[in-house]
């Protein structure tokens, strides 16, 4: 992490932005539903200095843009869309020189262009002054990022704006209030564990998924059956709505009703310390990911099945938008080094590869670090 900062020794302004890690409560943030992200450790770091002429320096890809070219790399749109975000809201910007790195894995589930994102907003804001509140920055954050194609929700950048050490933030997505709920289990530790497998979500089934939810919405709003988001349902008003909906769109609601379900009863468990029914519970948001909302693979499963039938894991799950990326498990700390290497082992046997992994840390949001 550190090894990013000598290079931002000379800025006069330098934002740590997390990456996050969601504990349960999956594919529910754009449905108006529950969710309980957190931030971690793992980081980007972004300097802004003041400069004749704007530009853009990527620290991980070695890449340096100007405007003219900042749409010509994977991370430029990302920066792009909050400048014009920013600009459409009225707000003058001008010329900077921005740098930014860090250790946080991109492309692993772990929010990294919300990082990116949420980040660049706030440390323009700190930088020219701007004085937007953090809750509109958040705002901005999550409406910046959807114009770069990705209909997504916003559980990402509620936590990594907002995020609080060593708590989860419990989200209400109808209202994007938040609450934290104490992350810390004695003797338990959260481990991450990435497939290798890189998803970019515009490149995945992932709109594809937001837009049947956002289509069924709209026929149940046609019909006065709900007000304003699909969460206000319930499990028993599922047979009522058959005549309503397809089946492919009774099956992802369950999935999501029975995931807001799921968060809310985690909630209650994490502050009971009930180590057995959270992992019950992390198992049973992968099989509904897995096999109603089907936004899992094949490595994702492997990881989750082999946490199954192992005692030293509590439970585990696919975590973020899917189709690759990590899992998270609940270990027991004193098992962690031998279950670990079993898991590894096992995966390089199919994979080829030891995959990359680290025991979360749970972090503050973003924040000024100098
Ligand atoms: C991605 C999106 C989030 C959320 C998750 C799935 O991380 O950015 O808004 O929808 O997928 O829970």
């Amino acid at each position: 992490m550190d090894s990013y900062l000598p290079s931002l020794a000379d800025y006069e302004l330098v934002v740590r932005s997390p990456g996050r890690i969601n504990l349960i409560g999956e594919h529910t943030d754009y449905n108006g539903g529950f969710c309980l992200p957190a931030a971690i450790q793992q980081s980007l770091y972004i300097g802004l200095n003041t400069s004749s002429k704007t530009q853009f320096n990527s620290l991980n890809y070695n890449e340096l843009r100007s405007i003219d070219n900042l749409n010509q790399c994977s991370w430029g749109p990302f920066l792009l869309h909050c400048l014009e975000f920013m600009r459409s809201k009225g707000f003058e910007i001008p010329p900077f020189n921005l740098r930014f790195g860090g250790d946080l894995p991109i492309g692993a589930g772990l929010s990294s262009s919300s990082a990116l994102c949420c980040g660049f907003l706030f440390a323009l804001n700190d930088f020219f002054q701007y004085n937007i509140t953090l809750e509109d920055l958040t705002k901005f954050a999550v409406y910046a990022e959807q114009g770069t194609g990705v209909i997504g929700g916003m559980m990402d950048q509620i936590s990594i704006l907002n995020g609080i050490k060593d708590h989860a933030l419990f989200i209400d997505c109808s209202t994007w209030n938040f609450k934290p709920v104490a992350a810390h289990l004695k003797n338990y530790c959260w481990l991450v564990i990435d497939t290798g497998i890189k998803h970019h979500l515009i490149d995945t089934d992932y709109n594809q998924r937001s837009r049947t939810c956002s289509v069924m919405k709209s026929k149940l709003l046609a019909k006065n059956i709900i007000s304003n988001h699909l969460s206000e349902l319930q499990l028993e008003d599922i047979p009522s709505l058959i005549p309503e909906l397809t089946e492919l769109e009774i099956q992802y609601l369950e999935y999501v009703l029975e995931e807001n379900n799921r968060v809310q009863q985690f909630v209650t468990s994490m502050n009971e310390a009930d180590v057995r029914r959270l992992g019950t519970l992390l198992f049973e948001s992968h099989q509904g990911l897995r096999f109603k909302y089907k936004v899992s693979c094949k490595e994702l499963d492997l990881l989750v099945d082999f946490a199954m039938k192992d005692d030293r894991c509590f439970g585990a799950r696919m975590m973020g938008g899917g189709f690759g990326g990590s899992t998270l498990h609940l270990v027991n700390q004193h098992n962690l080094s031998s279950y670990l290497e079993d898991i590894s082992q096992h995966y390089k046997s199919f994979s080829g590869f030891v995959p990359n992994y680290f025991v979360a840390t749970i972090e503050n949001g973003v924040q000024r670090i100098q």
